[in-house]
């Protein structure tokens, strides 16, 4: 029985929210025939893997999810055992893939290989960062929704769905990520804080199991019950005349959508701000793409949105940032702080 292909499940993964690129930004048609660049794993000249080498399938269960379970409670080796049902970087590469000594080991415990492993998604087709709902509904005088196409080709406006902001080639956001997110329901009473996080990245620097991984933050505008403080669900493609993709009428397209979820609407709602995070797991690019040390330990670099742990060279703290650097400067450094202890201690005993 021949295994599943990346034409099977990419014809699901990568089209997901109505399009390629739509929703994921590391899962889109450019992995169905990689360049190595793209992707180490998938490229034919670079592993050649198909999803399933690494989604290992158990009774079809397929491994990897990790949104009710952390990711990292189990960490062992596929060599050990290759019918593991949870899937890490570090199952096949390790905690220490690199040379021994190399300070980007003593990093594995805090930041996410793939934090350093991708330095950006969408690196070969866009992926939608933004989608703004309430701009929905402009028609053509022959009552057609009026499309319009901006960069990449794309649409950046559609009559029934708003306008979208496409990218390429994004560096992520990082937030420490314990392996859950946890989703916003209908139900939910929420604060209009803007904007309204529709998932949120559950973990945290104090946490052992947390790492610094990083994501697509996928921004929006959707309708929010101001009286009731939900979120609301349109009747979108109903067949009804009340549908939003017949009527245009967000009035009746929101009050048959919510009873149909069987759940109140006040009758007043505005269009909101909101976030959306998405994992960013594909598109390893090979070694020498990783990120370089200042990529962070900078001014302005790419972790400067976290907070509350210190870190040589972005933050400023003299001896503190003299005796990190002497450690970063590693070899260099390293070898002759070393060499000159050693001259000295070795003085001291002869
Ligand atoms: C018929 C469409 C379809 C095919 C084919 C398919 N999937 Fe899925 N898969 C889904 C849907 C729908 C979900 C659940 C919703 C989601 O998370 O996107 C899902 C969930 C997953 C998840 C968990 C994602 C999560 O967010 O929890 C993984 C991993 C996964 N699929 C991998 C695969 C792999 C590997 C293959 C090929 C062997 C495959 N899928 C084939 C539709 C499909
Ligand atoms: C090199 C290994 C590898 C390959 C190849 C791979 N994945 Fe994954 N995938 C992962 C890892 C690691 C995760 C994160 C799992 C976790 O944290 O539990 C993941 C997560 C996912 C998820 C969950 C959503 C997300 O983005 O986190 C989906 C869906 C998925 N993979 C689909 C696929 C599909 C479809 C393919 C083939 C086109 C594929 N994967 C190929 C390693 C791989
Ligand atoms: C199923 C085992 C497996 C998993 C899971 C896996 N890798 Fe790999 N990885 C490999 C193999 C095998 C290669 C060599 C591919 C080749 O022939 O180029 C490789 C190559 C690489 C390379 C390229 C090294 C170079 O020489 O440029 C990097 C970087 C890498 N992996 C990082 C990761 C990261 C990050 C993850 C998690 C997202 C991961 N790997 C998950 C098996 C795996
Ligand atoms: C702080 C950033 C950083 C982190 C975290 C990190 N790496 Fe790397 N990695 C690099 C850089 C930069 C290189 C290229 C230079 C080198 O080989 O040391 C590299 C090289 C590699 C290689 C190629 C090694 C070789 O000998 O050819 C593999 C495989 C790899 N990393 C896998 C991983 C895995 C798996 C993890 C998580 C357990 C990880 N890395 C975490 C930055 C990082
Ligand atoms: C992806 C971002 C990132 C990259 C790239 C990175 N670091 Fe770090 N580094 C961190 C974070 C986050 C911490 C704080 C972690 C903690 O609290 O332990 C840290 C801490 C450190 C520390 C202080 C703690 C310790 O382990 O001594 C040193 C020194 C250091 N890094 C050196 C380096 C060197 C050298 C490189 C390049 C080889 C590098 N870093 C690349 C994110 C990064």
């Amino acid at each position: 029985m021949a295994r599943p292909s990346r034409k099977n499940c990419g014809g699901c993964h990568f089209y997901g929210g109505g399009g390629d690129g739509v929703k994921h930004g590391d899962l889109d048609s450019s992995l169905f025939d990689p360049a190595r660049e793209l992707d180490v794993h998938m490229a034919e000249e670079g592993g050649g893997f198909d999803c399933t080498r690494c989604h290992t399938t158990r009774a079809h269960f397929i491994s990897g999810r990790c949104y009710k379970t952390p990711a990292f409670d189990e960490r062992k080796s596929l060599i050990d055992d290759d019918m593991i049902e949870r899937i890490a970087c570090s199952s096949c590469h390790t905690e220490t893939p690199h040379e021994p000594g190399s300070k980007r080991n003593d990093h594995t415990d805090k930041v996410a290989c793939q934090s350093c492993h991708i330095p950006a998604f969408a690196r070969e087709n866009p992926t939608k960062m933004r989608w703004d709902w309430s701009t929905a509904g402009r028609l053509t005088e022959d009552g057609k929704p009026v499309v319009e196409k901006g960069e990449y080709g794309k649409h950046s406006y559609h009559g029934k769905k708003g306008s979208f902001r496409w990218e390429k080639n994004v560096v992520p956001e990082y937030f420490w990520f314990n392996g859950s997110l946890e989703y916003v329901l209908l139900t939910d009473k929420l604060e209009p804080s803007e904007p309204i996080e529709l998932n949120r990245v559950m973990g945290s620097k104090d946490d052992p199991k947390s790492r610094i991984y990083p994501f697509k933050l996928h921004s929006g505008k959707m309708p929010f019950d101001t009286e009731n403080k939900t979120m609301l669900s349109p009747n979108l493609f109903g067949k009804e005349k009340e549908a939003y993709w017949k009527s245009y009428d967000w009035d009746t397209a929101l009050s048959t959508g919510m009873e149909a979820h069987g759940l109140d609407f006040s009758g007043e709602y505005e269009f909101v701000e909101t976030q959306y995070h998405f994992p960013i797991t594909h598109m390893v690019a090979p070694a020498e793409s990783a990120l370089e040390c200042t990529a962070c330990h900078a001014d302005q670099a790419r972790l400067a949105g976290l907070s509350g742990f210190y870190m040589p060279g972005r933050d400023k703290s003299g001896v503190l940032d003299f005796l990190g650097w002497a450690a970063v400067l590693g070899s260099l450094a390293g070898v002759l702080v070393h060499g000159l202890m050693r001259k000295v201690l070795g003085r001291k005993n002869s």
